[in-house]
């Protein structure tokens, strides 16, 4: 899969100037993709093939948090209690169905194209950042969430058709790819 949109470095650039704000919304970022593993299987109970793959990815995720609440208190901070609301999220679910198996498998296509984002993001923060030790950290990190682009996409296929989900994800990249490309640059990962 790839993106049909590339972010240039000045974006990571920018990203960085403000990397207190950066890690806040990072933090906030993790906490919410555990969440939403854990609600996939609060909704879904019966799709049992998935449900330990959704438990690793939401384990994963928290860790990263754990990680990324390291890094706040490294650099003399706590977490702001300060919930933004995430433009880039909101403008891919405006085209999610609402038919229940299609609002399903757009959720798990949505959440590989948010991983394979993230991933491209952090390897460019991790080329600019002015710390060694953030530095490592985002480049560790674009690696593992590498691995749940296809995890994802594994689990879309587990219900439904390869070729349907395949075009689903080209249709959806498009819409990514037009959200990511016109939201405002701010010091957070959209
Ligand atoms: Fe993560
Ligand atoms: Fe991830």
């Amino acid at each position: 899969m790839e993106l049909k949109y590339k972010t240039p470095i000045e974006w990571a650039e920018n990203a960085v100037k403000d990397i207190d704000s950066f890690l806040q919304d990072h933090a906030d970022a993790e906490r919410k993709v555990a969440n939403m593993c854990l609600s996939l299987i609060a909704k879904y109970p019966n799709r049992t093939e998935i449900i330990d793959d959704l438990i690793q990815i939401s384990v994963e995720e928290l860790l990263h948090f754990k990680q990324v609440y390291q890094l706040i208190r490294y650099r003399g901070h706590q977490l702001n209690g300060v919930f933004q609301k995430d433009p880039y999220i909101k403008g891919l679910m405006s085209i999610i169905r609402s038919d229940s198996d299609e609002l399903f498998m757009d959720r798990l296509i949505i959440a590989s194209i948010a991983e394979l984002r993230g991933s491209e993001r952090f390897k460019l923060i991790s080329q600019v950042v002015n710390d060694a030790k953030i530095a490592k950290f985002y480049n560790n990190l674009h690696l593992q969430e590498l691995e749940h682009i296809d995890s994802f996409i594994k689990m879309a296929k587990i219900y439904f058709d390869s070729n349907e989900v395949d075009k689903r994800t080209e249709i959806i990249l498009e819409r990514e790819a037009k959200v990511s490309s016109e939201l405002p640059w701010r010091s957070a990962i959209h």
